[in-house]
């Protein structure tokens, strides 16, 4: 197998974006003078994530969710093959970590319309422990995640982290997909810049 182009700027430039803008939004969350900078991370994280759902539908082959989100089998297959350490591997991602994904952009998209409704002032203070808490199952399911990152990346021998950042990843050619979409980077920044700026006004 070869080094081939797997992920779209999109999809990196989104993944860095929303783990940045989650960061920010997490330091951020417990300060009253922050709370400008908290509630423009957190609609960075909304932007970002209805930006990634679309793209999820349209975008290149392997950001399509009917490309990664599997059933039960498929995770159980995927799990167990870790276990005895056979080397199936997969261009994209993988049939757990699919479902990592889909919980983050559940979970981002909850706490961001919660926190939006705390930002209103309106639901009292039982919406914010609702808000906290669905942000501390999203740092939890995150950290996971990166776990998950680091197994997977250890047992098909593969630096992922890197991947997220070049997009290109060992594959067959027949796997690549043919054009990166820098452009279309232009259209998310803007996206994300109109949501960010339309939730803190
Ligand atoms: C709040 C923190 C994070 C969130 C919400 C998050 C979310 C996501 C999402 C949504 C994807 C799917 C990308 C896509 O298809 O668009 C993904 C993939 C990925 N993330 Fe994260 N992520 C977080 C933190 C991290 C960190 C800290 C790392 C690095 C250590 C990391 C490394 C990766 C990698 C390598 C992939 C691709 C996995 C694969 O090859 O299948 N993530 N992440």
């Amino acid at each position: 197998m070869d080094k081939v182009l797997i992920w779209d700027w999109p999809v990196r430039i989104g993944h860095w974006l929303l783990v940045g803008a989650f960061a920010l939004a997490w330091i951020t969350g417990e300060s009253e003078e922050w709370r400008l900078v908290h509630a423009f991370a957190g609609g960075t994280v909304v932007g970002v994530i209805l930006f990634r759902l679309l793209w999820g539908l349209v975008g290149t082959r392997h950001a399509r969710f009917a490309s990664f989100v599997r059933g039960p089998r498929a995770v159980l297959g995927y799990v167990l093959g870790l276990l005895r350490r056979d080397e199936s591997h997969y261009a994209g991602h993988n049939a757990a970590g699919g479902w990592a994904i889909v919980a983050l952009l559940s979970l981002g998209l909850l706490t961001g319309a919660s926190g939006w409704l705390v930002y209103q002032d309106s639901g009292g203070e039982w919406l914010e422990e609702v808000h906290e808490a669905l942000a501390s199952g999203m740092l939890g399911v995150a950290l996971l995640h990166v776990v998950g990152v680091v197994v997977s990346s250890l047992a098909h021998r593969e630096n992922l982290v890197r991947a997220m950042f070049t997009g290109l990843k060992q594959g067959r050619h027949d796997e690549a997909i043919a054009n990166s979409r820098p452009l279309t980077v232009v259209l998310l920044l803007g996206w994300v810049a109109l949501c960010a700026w339309w939730l803190t006004r």
